[in-house]
Parts: structure tokens; sequence; C-alpha cells
């Protein structure tokens, strides 16, 4: 397994293997990994010949105050996982060559990206963006992999590509979860125990919500009441309990399912004195 870190090697490397006529399927990520995102490399080897998983903490995605600085960073474990999984390269670019002094371009993306995750984090998909279409334009893969557990990220990337005219196919997994059902995130390496427990909780209080609004339930009673289980289950805060269409994320009309839906939500989760931020969503 290559680990690139200059743009010169990493192009020059993949030069050879189009070159050969392997298709390229990017992975990219924050590092951290875990079996979620094995999930994705699994797929990825699917989808093509070599696989190439990025390794970068994004700055332009995370607001001051959010945990940038605390956002955990375990380069050389990564790097042992993914050789593991036989894994062609990780690149790993250097922040300063991503973001120099001069940058002055952002990328922005309506429709999708707007609501849900903007509502609390407006410049979150504008950094998302961003780096995406940098790294894809130093990549250049034939198909890049994102996880469904970052439901509205995977919309956006959708959109950006179609609007940019990328001829990259992107391809969704599925949400790993553990065994009580938590859906596997990095950020849940900052849990203690009763953090943990808590956090199990919400697959369950959001199954109830999937089958109440399957069983004929209007779509805001069954909302606000799953909004009412997680803090009475111990939540602090709920920032959204949400049911869209699965790919333009539209509001529903009438008010009861009638075809696929997704249910999103974003709640607090006290630990350790402080709350940790949980997104996830289900299909009903
Ligand atoms: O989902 C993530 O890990 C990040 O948002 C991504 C897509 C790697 C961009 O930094």
């Amino acid at each position: 397994m290559k680990i690139m870190r200059t743009e010169r090697d990493l192009r020059k490397t993949l030069w050879g293997w189009r070159g050969s006529g392997d298709r390229i399927v990017f992975v990219p990520t924050m590092g951290a990994l875990h079996e979620g995102h094995l999930t994705l490399v699994r797929l990825a080897k699917k989808h093509g010949e070599r696989v190439v998983v990025s390794i970068f903490v994004n700055p332009t995605q995370f607001a001051p105050g959010e945990d940038l600085d605390a956002y955990p960073r375990t380069e050389t474990e990564d790097a042992r996982l993914l050789e593991a999984e036989g894994v062609d390269m990780i690149y790993i670019p250097n922040p300063e060559t991503i973001y120099n002094v001069h940058h002055a371009t952002a990328v922005t993306v309506g429709g999708v990206a707007k609501g849900l995750e903007t509502d609390y984090r407006p410049t979150f998909f504008d950094g998302v963006a961003l780096v995406v279409t940098k790294l894809f334009n130093r990549v250049q893969p034939d198909t890049a992999i994102f996880g469904e557990k970052d439901y509205q990220q995977l919309a956006t990337i959708r959109r950006l590509v179609e609007d940019l005219d990328m001829a990259i196919k992107i391809v969704g997994a599925p949400i790993a979860r553990d065994e009580d059902g938590l859906a596997l995130s990095s950020r849940n390496a900052y849990f203690d125990a009763d953090g943990l427990a808590l956090a199990r909780q919400l697959n369950g209080i959001m199954k109830k919500c999937a089958t109440d609004m399957r069983d004929g339930r209007h779509v805001d009673e069954a909302t606000l009441a799953a909004k009412h289980a997680l803090l009475a289950a111990g939540f602090s805060s709920v920032d959204y309990v949400e049911v869209r269409s699965p790919n333009s994320l539209t509001v529903l009309e009438g008010g009861y399912l009638n075809g696929p839906a997704r249910v999103l939500v974003a709640a607090h989760c006290p630990n350790k004195g402080q709350s940790v931020r949980l997104i996830d969503n289900f299909a009903v």
C-alpha cells in the first residue's frame, strides 16, 4: 500500500494506474477509521481495480467552537486497518497545500444542501463541497463512495457532481451499526459508558417513529413523539427529527407516508459534562 503526501506523487501514481486501464475508486475520509469506513472500502473494491482512501481533517467544514482540534487523529492505526483491507493507496494531503494563503474560492450547493444540517451548521456543506471538489480534482476517480450515515452530505455531493459535470459515479454505502443499532461514527470515540448507553437508545426511538408512520400516524405527530422520547431518555436537545423524500429531501406533501421516505435526526447526547451531537437516518 502506497502512502502519498504530495500532489506530484499522487498524480504520477494515478497516471500509471489509469494508463494500465485500472478504474480508480475513491473513499474520502477524515481518518479515525472504524468498521463503518471499512465497509466503504469493501464496497469500493467492487467498483474498480484501485482503491484510494484520503485522510484529511478538513478545517473548512468545522465552525468556530466545533471539535476541529479535538477531532481524533489516528494515522498509524488507520494505515494498519487500510493495509489489511488491501487498499492500494492512502492520500494524506498537507493542509497548507489544500488551502494555501491565496485561497479565495467557495463552492456552495443549494437545494438539498439547504435546511436540516445547514440550519444548525450554516457553513458545513460549503466546507464539504469545497474539499470534495478539490480532492476529486486531484484524484480524478471513476467512482467515489460516501456513507448514507451522512445522508444530506451524500445528496449534496450527488448534486455537486451533477451540477458541475464531474464524470464521477457516486455510490452510497448503507449505514454500518453496532449490535445495539448505533450508527458507527468517529465521534463515538468521545463517549464514556453512560454516554454510549444513552446514544444507543436513539435507534429504538427512531425505529418506533418509523413504525408509527408506517402504521398511518401523521408525520408531525410521529416526529414530535420521537423528539419527546429522545428528551425523556436524557438527550439534552434535539436539533431536528424530519421526514423527507429520499432523493430531493423535500418535505412530504399531505403529512402521511405515501411512498419511500427518509427520517433524519440530529440530537445532542450528554457525555462527560459536555455533549456529543449524533446524526442518523432511517429509510421508511
Ligand atoms: O464524511 C466525511 O468524513 C467528510 O465530510 C468528507 C466527505 C471526507 C469531507 O471532508
